[in-house]
């Protein structure tokens, strides 16, 4: 707090009266500062196009922080430094609703949907000869409802929907929340003296994942989707917490609303979006039940690309003055449907837990599922991850689950029914040997690995990942074929590939083999022999190296027998390698296998070409790396300074020739700039790379 003022400045200016020359022109600076903080929230809530970035809208907050610290008397309820407030002390109020807030009525096929509409029009009194209602389409957002009262265009209350009466009073939690504007923009004559404002609170999907990571990390019980984790979020005593969260907030409707109305909801969106308030950019306007269902098919279609959960559309009936013609029943609307989308998660029964053995040598426990299916696709297994997964989910042979398909993921157990749980089934225990070969495991974080690295598990996995597109891209060196050659004895750890010219009289015996498709395999081998660095470090399977990481180490180790003795601490200077990354790489160079297997590659004749110096143009030069950059990872950045000769380190020093400084960067920032270090923004790093308009080569 107040980083940028010494701390006796805060006593001086207010005992000068605060309003002197100096307060006067901090009064000037402080609201120019909420303006440009108020403008860049509406930016990138709002509007989707972000102004400024994190680090400057940070840099801009505490410039306030600070301004107001030393004068006190500038401070009021709607300043954006003023998000933050004390704890509660719990429980949480009650909160009357002034118009309660009713749930929706719900469809999940098709002629439920119509049938409501069938409803709307005889509610309505039109005949089949009458034109179509018109309805909106917008995202059902899954979080939880919220009412916002604002009185002249400030925030005074927020509360949560309770049973749809009395809700609990979160007025310190929301104002945490940076897309509820604290204070209505625009005009504030236009802005109704007393209006409440209702939407959802959600948690964005890839802030759902940091949370839960972080309860894990904690050996905290895990959140079973964002909706849950959003109002375990709300409900927090601190605001603090809740403030850490990120939630967003999302209008839907208002409540009680003072002075002239609306007349339709499209008009009630609009100037929620007016006014600060974020709305779904995705509302469409429907002519009749055609049309609504024909939108409900496109939101769910690309719901999976979207950054936060949906599970359905709402469809409303627009106008207003037809919504009170057809009023509510005691719990829901007549003029307002939620039509979901096909479920992601399913319940269904956990047969049996086994384990699986990757190519890694990590064992990974699956549940074996009656087989459900979940949005169209017939899924019989699901990962549990790892023991801690499992033991914080307590999931046991015979338990009822809730299973989640996300996207592309594979699906996941996400938790247990416990109502439908018989008797008292026996906790699952992970093997305290390899379940496949009976080798030794050892623990290495949260998982359990094989250490037999000729586990036939784990050489079947190797085999098939070094044939791979991003290793050695061989084609014709499938499941199937590989399958055959094991248990042909022909390949028995992955350089046996290599050496499969040598037995050539083998496997043209072998059944469904020639002379024409074993010379061809046998070819594209041969090609496949010359192998840039980076992908042979893929190829590998070192546990967490993948395409990225292998070019990092790459460029940053050209040579492989370095790699092979470089300690945990040099690997950790390198950006983009942390310590986990670091211990997984010397743990898998120390081990007997890998380092022989290795050599036996090297023997046959596999030639590794280390990535091309570009130049020297960085020579003698030291860069640390802080924040994102939109256009391109950290650990490449590391990648492309190395490529030109230049250093990455982790720490801001008077050594330091750049800060390359993206989004969000924080302390490093402050300290480069204490010290008078250069700072680069990301052109002026592209500029520096010689990178303007272009993209770095991969290889
Ligand atoms: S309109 C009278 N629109 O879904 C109730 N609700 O299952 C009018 N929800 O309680 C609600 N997205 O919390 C509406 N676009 C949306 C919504 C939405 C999510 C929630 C809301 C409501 C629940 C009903």
């Amino acid at each position: 707090m107040g980083r940028l003022s010494p701390p006796g400045s805060v006593i001086l200016t207010t005992m000068g009266g605060g309003r002197g020359t100096a307060g006067k022109a901090a009064a000037v600076r402080i609201k120019a500062l909420r303006r440009q903080i108020g403008e860049a929230n509406r930016a990138y809530y709002v509007l989707d196009k972000p102004g400024l970035s994190d680090a400057e809208y940070d840099l801009l907050l505490r410039e306030l922080t600070a301004l107001e610290e030393a004068h006190p008397d500038l401070i009021t309820d709607d300043s954006p430094s003023r998000r933050v407030g004390a704890p509660v002390e719990g429980p949480f109020p009650s909160h009357r609703h002034e118009v309660p807030m009713l749930s929706l009525g719900n469809a999940f096929h098709e002629e439920e949907a119509r049938d409501f509409d069938a409803r709307v029009r005889r509610g309505l009194g039109l005949g089949d000869e009458d034109p179509a209602v018109e309805y909106t389409m917008e995202p059902k957002y899954d979080g939880l409802s919220a009412s916002l009262t604002y009185q002249e265009g400030l925030l005074v209350r927020g509360a949560t929907r309770g049973d749809g009466v009395t809700g609990e009073d979160v007025t310190a939690q929301i104002r945490t929340i940076r897309s509820v504007p604290l204070r209505l923009a625009g005009p504030q004559a236009a802005i109704p003296a007393r209006l409440e404002i209702r939407g959802e609170v959600i948690l964005p999907l890839a802030v759902f994942a940091a949370v839960n990571a972080d309860q894990q990390s904690h050996g905290l019980p895990l959140f079973a989707n964002a909706r849950n984790a959003a109002a375990g979020s709300l409900r927090q005593l601190d605001p603090a917490i809740t403030a850490a969260r990120r939630l967003e907030f999302i209008g839907w409707g208002i409540g009680a609303v003072s002075g002239p109305g609306f007349a339709s909801h499209a008009e009630i969106l609009t100037a929620l979006s007016g006014w600060g308030v974020p709305v779904s950019r995705d509302m469409k306007i429907c002519s009749g039940m055609d049309a609504a269902i024909a939108a409900h098919h496109d939101m769910e279609t690309a719901r999976h690309d979207l950054p936060l959960e949906v599970d359905g559309a709402v469809i409303k009936v627009n106008s207003l003055k037809l919504q009170a013609r057809l009023g509510h029943t005691s719990r829901h609307p007549r003029w307002a449907l939620a039509y979901k989308f096909a479920p992601r998660q399913m319940t269904t029964r956990v047969n049996d837990i086994v384990v699986q053995v990757g190519r890694t040598g990590v064992l990974t426990p699956v549940a074996e599922l009656e087989p459900v299916n979940i949005g169209g696709v017939t899924v019989s297994r699901a990962t549990l991850h790892n023991a801690g997964e499992i033991a914080a989910k307590d999931v046991r042979v015979g338990d009822t689950v809730f299973v989640q398909r996300a996207g592309d993921v594979i699906p996941a157990v996400v938790s247990v029914v416990s109502e439908k749980r018989k008797g008292r089934p026996r906790r699952f225990r992970m093997p305290s040997a390899c379940p496949r070969c009976a080798g030794e495991v050892e623990e290495v974080g949260a998982h359990l690995y094989c250490l037999n690295t000729s586990c036939p598990d784990q050489v079947r996995g190797r085999i098939l990942h070094l044939a791979s597109r991003q290793a050695f891209d061989i084609t014709g060196l499938g499941t199937r074929k590989v399958d055959q050659l094991m248990a042909a004895g022909l390949l028995r750890e992955f350089p046996d590939v290599f050496t499969l010219g040598e037995k050539k009289e083998e496997l043209i015996k072998l059944e469904r083999w020639e002379e024409k498709s074993a010379g061809k395999l046998l070819e594209e081998i041969e090609k496949a022999r010359t192998i840039p660095l980076e992908r042979l470090l893929v190829a590998l399977s070192i546990p967490g190296v993948g395409v990225t990481v292998a070019r990092v180490l790459a460029a940053a180790c050209p040579d492989l027998g370095a790699l092979e003795r470089a300690t945990q601490e040099e690997l950790m200077e390198i950006e983009g390698i942390g310590p986990e990354l670091a211990h997984a790489a010397v743990h898998f160079f120390a081990q007997e296998g890998n380092r022989e297997n290795m050599a036996r590659l090297l023997a046959a004749g596999v030639t590794p070409v280390p990535p091309a110096k570009l130049s020297d143009s960085l020579a003698g030069k030291t860069f640390v790396l802080t924040g994102t950059l939109p256009s391109m990872p950290r650990n490449e950045a590391g990648a492309a300074i190395s490529r030109r000769g230049g250093r990455v380190t982790s720490a801001v020093s008077a050594r330091t020739s750049y800060l390359v400084a993206g989004e969000n960067s924080g302390s490093k920032l402050a300290k480069a700039r204490k010290l008078g270090v250069e700072v680069l923004d990301e052109k002026a790093f592209r500029r520096l790379l010689d990178l303007e308009g272009k993209a770095e080569a991969g290889g």
